[in-house]
């Protein structure tokens, strides 16, 4: 038998080796995005709900104990004063006598917000555990808070618990909890002149649900059937069919018709048109299944029948987190309904589908023109045969596949919580869905789809505190995305196009809301009218489009620097983007890692590691970010070395008062070794599982460098472009007397330490390359960014912070690194080199 680690490792691996694990493009932290962003706190703002209301300009928002009506093209301001709608003290007494919370559970959450009609919104709130319904008047933006209607079966108790609710025509659609304890799930209809109806309290039909999302969908419009409009529900549920994995949680999608009126005698208040099918999301080849329905997105077209849900799903394997997106549209659902249901067979104890006869009018179909030629025009003259065999069989047989039978886009490390939607014209009419993904964490993804998978254009930090993303609504009029999270709402547009400094950056985005104006040379919005003065390949992403007429390589300034022998110089490289390479040359020649011992390209830092540069290693360096095969050039060095006086004290240094750092280094050097023991041994253990695995397992080398902490020990030496003389004495010593000595880390072969910034970090760390970071990172989390068996000498040369500031981030790295390793647990000395 197989470990089970070792089976989630292989999987993982698995993904990696496949191409599963997409990177976005660009990252964009939160500071990049802050030109762009603009932001609301309410102060009180957990669960908020929107509603955007596009023709009358406003942007419904409930939070806690209040709703406010902000103006979409600037959140920031709000249209009226906000709805204080508090659930009474008494009410919050009790709810705390019932044992809930005073700080977090007792309030008046407001989980339900939509338009009613023309002159009202309806609302519910959690109301400290006792839901109430509310309506907003819409003229003078005020409740009647004298006028309220019970809430149960409309809107969760729990303000944490997921649920669904939608108005059509006058009636409210929910699904939701309806008691205390949150025991008894419900999908039901009220509100207005329909009569009430509910689901069945059966496990068959409803078990231990969690409810993502619901849809109306108009399938009565130039229906040959006559069909009925449908409400389409999607939650997880956990399976009574699956015997051997009992209680496995599956993700749904229901359906109930609009125009269901009940039974006359059997299902009497219930919906006769309940049927539930499973909702499959994953990686066949893999048999990787995602379970965790999070939440759907319809993709509303002009006819229903091209209507298509998006969904985004999690799972964990191992302790990994790993998301995905799957399609699925209308007609395959359809199909899956229509086809025979499941049931239940005693002989062979287990589920199948049903395959005798099946009671004629169809159960659970909505009442059709079938119906009606047979005397049928409403559910209330549906036979008890019909009836019964619909109680008893709500579940499909068929699951629902996604479109291509696969998902669209699988992001390891990182939870998508949320997605929406926008479908938009490419500069040649073409269509293209672009998809905006909401993580557990903040962060937004944005994604264009083409044909079966995605490209991730990007990822934006919208929110400084790693707060998952709630809500995603999208202004098609205005081009904007806001977002909801605990710690308030924000508001992106759809592109910020000028991020793109070049035309091959521009076309390399694929982004259809941007193309390269080649008269003003800038990437700009696409649907201004300048039509054949702009350029874009969503498609292909084709650079030589540019080499028209305009490549303005802009030269990278030189910067040179001149070190002393036996220093260690790391040259620092920024890519243009997650996807690009670096591709080093010196005078001109290209440089391969396998080159040169003595110079690696170091992924974490993004930079270029000479160690103990020689004569030799005087000239000139320059970085280039090469993605697709076009090429920009990033960074220019010109390196000078020279023999230097200080070499002597140099290598008398390490004895002199740093014993704390050979302490370190002796422990690293041990950290090191287990590391290195620990891949051989797991390397064993997979050389079946993986395919090119071993090799790439190999190059797996992330060597950071480390600066002390001390803030005088990390001061840059200063001015760019200018020859430097670093064996200068007081670039060797500080003013205090001490050596400019810096412990680090040198190199220890076949192991890796590769780890990055986590917590508000970057999701899914985009490490370009090598494909295979995951196991040691998952495996041997507890001494992540720690390998090394010695240290180095390291000078960092060259004003590079003075525009962009790769130094600066280097820098950050450099620290973060550093503290990693004091909290490091003592290890045993073993051995160091220097
Ligand atoms: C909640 O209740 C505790 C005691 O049960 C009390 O000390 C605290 O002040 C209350 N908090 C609020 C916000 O009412
Ligand atoms: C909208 O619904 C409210 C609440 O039921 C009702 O009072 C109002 O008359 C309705 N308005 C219209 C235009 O139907
Ligand atoms: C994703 O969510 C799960 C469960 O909510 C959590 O345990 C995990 O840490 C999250 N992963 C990330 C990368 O945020
Ligand atoms: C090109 O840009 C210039 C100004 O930069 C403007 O005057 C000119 O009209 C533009 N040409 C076209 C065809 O738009
Ligand atoms: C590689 O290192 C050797 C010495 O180890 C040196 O002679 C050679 O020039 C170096 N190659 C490059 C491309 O720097
Ligand atoms: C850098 O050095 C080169 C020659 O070594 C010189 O031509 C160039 O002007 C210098 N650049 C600056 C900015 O000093």
């Amino acid at each position: 038998m197989i470990p089970r680690w070792l089976w989630f490792v292989a999987l993982l691996l698995r993904i990696e080796v496949r191409g599963w694990n997409q990177l976005p493009r660009k990252t964009v932290r939160y500071s990049g995005v802050s030109e762009i962003r603009q932001s609301w706190h309410s102060g009180i703002s957990h669960y908020l709900t929107m509603t955007l209301d596009e023709n009358r300009g406003a942007l419904y928002v409930g939070a806690r104990e209040v709703i406010y009506m902000l103006d979409p093209n600037n959140i920031g301001k709000e249209l009226r004063p906000p709805i204080v709608w508090e659930a009474p003290n008494e009410r919050k007494i009790e709810c705390v006598n019932k044992g809930r919370s005073n700080r977090t559970e007792c309030f008046n959450y407001i989980r339900i917000l939509q338009e009613f009609n023309d002159t009202h919104l309806f609302t519910c709130g959690t109301y400290a555990f006792q839901p109430k319904c509310a309506y907003i008047e819409l003229s003078t933006f005020t409740l009647d808070s004298n006028n309220l209607e019970d809430g149960r079966g409309k809107c969760p108790y729990d303000p944490s618990t997921g649920h669904a609710g939608i108005v059509v025509d006058g009636a409210l659609y929910s699904a939701t909890l309806l008691n205390f304890l949150g025991t008894e799930p419900v999908i039901q209809r009220s509100v207005g002149q329909h009569n009430t109806l509910k689901t069945e309290y059966l496990a068959t039909w409803l078990n231990g649900p969690n409810f993502v999302g619901s849809s109306h969908i108009t399938e009565s419009v130039g229906n040959e059937l006559g069909d009925d409009d449908k409400i389409y529900f999607f939650f997880t549920e956990r399976a009574l069919e699956y015997d051997c994995y009992s209680e496995q949680v599956v993700s749904r999608v229901a359906r109930v018709c609009k125009g269901d009126a009940g039974g006359a005698r059997t299902l009497q208040r219930k919906w006769t048109s309940f049927l539930k099918a499973r909702l499959v999301c994953s990686i066949p080849e893999l048999q990787l299944h995602f379970n965790l329905l999070q939440a759907v997105y319809t993709l509303r077209t002009n006819h229903w029948r091209d209507t298509q849900f998006y969904a985004v799903f999690q799972a964990l394997w191992g302790d990994v987190s790993v998301s995905a997106v799957c399609q699925y549209s209308i007609q395959d659902i359809q199909k899956v309904f229509d086809g025979s249901y499941k049931e239940y067979h005693e002989q062979a104890k287990k589920w199948g589908p049903y395959s005798d006869s099946v009671p004629s009018p169809r159960p659970g179909s909505c009442i059709t023109d079938v119906h009606r030629r047979h005397g049928v025009t409403s559910s209330l003259e549906l036979p008890d045969n019909t009836l019964n065999f619909a109680k008893t069989h709500p579940l499909m047989d068929d699951s629902v596949q996604p479109i291509h039978g696969r998902p669209l886009l699988v992001r390891k490390g990182v939870n998508f919580t949320t997605i929406a939607v926008h479908r938009t014209e490419g500069l040649q009419g073409e269509l293209y869905d672009v998809l905006f993904i909401g993580t557990g964490n903040g962060w937004l993804n944005k994604a264009v789809r083409l044909g079966s998978s995605v490209h991730l254009i990007e990822e934006l930090q919208m929110f400084d505190k790693p707060n998952p993303v709630h809500s995603l609504v999208l202004s098609r009029r205005m081009s904007f995305v806001f977002a909801g999270s605990p710690s308030g709402l924000v508001q992106l547009p759809f592109a910020d196009c000028s991020k793109y400094r070049s035309c091959a950056d521009c076309v390399l985005a694929r982004d259809p809301f941007c193309a390269w104006n080649v008269n003003i040379s800038r990437c700009v919005p696409s649907d201004e009218q300048y039509g054949d003065l702009l350029l874009q390949d969503v498609q292909a992403s084709d650079t030589s489009i540019c080499e028209v007429q305009y490549n303005k390589a802009v030269k990278p300034l030189s910067r040179n620097l001149t070190v002393a022998i036996g220093t260690n110089v790391v040259l620092p490289c920024e890519l243009t983007s997650n996807l690009a390479q670096p591709v080093w040359t010196f005078n001109g020649r290209e440089l391969s890692q396998e080159d040169n011992n003595s110079m690696l390209y170091d992924i974490t830092l993004q930079a270029l590691v000479i160690l103990g540069v020689g004569v030799h290693h005087s000239g000139t360096y320059c970085c280039f970010s090469v993605e697709q095969g076009a090429r920009f050039a990033s960074e220019r060095y010109q390196l000078g070395v020279v023999a230097s006086p200080s070499l002597t004290l140099e290598s008398r240094a390490p004895m002199d008062g740093l014993g704390l750092v050979w302490m370190m280094v002796i422990a690293l050097g041990a950290v090191c070794l287990a590391l290195f023991l620990a891949v051989l041994y797991l390397r064993r253990k997979l050389q079946d599982e993986m395919e090119k695995g071993s090799k790439s397992l190999e190059n797996t080398l992330v060597y950071p460098i480390q600066l002390p902490s001390q803030p005088k020990m990390t001061k840059c030496l200063p001015s760019a472009d200018s020859d430097e003389k670093l064996w200068d004495p007081s670039s060797f010593y500080y003013s205090d007397g001490s050596l400019k000595i810096v412990p680090g880390h040198a190199l220890c072969q076949n192991s890796t330490g590769s780890s990055s910034p986590s917590g508000n970090g970057i999701p899914g760390q985009p490490l370009p390359s090598p494909p295979l970071h995951s196991p040691n990172h998952m495996l041997l989390s507890g001494v992540r960014g720690s390998s090394s068996n010695g240290y180095i000498r390291l000078t960092l040369g060259g004003g590079v912070g003075e525009e962009r500031p790769p130094l600066g981030e280097l820098n950050e790295e450099l620290r973060w690194k550093l503290k990693q390793r004091q909290t490091l647990p003592d290890s045993n000395p073993e051995e160091s080199s220097v």
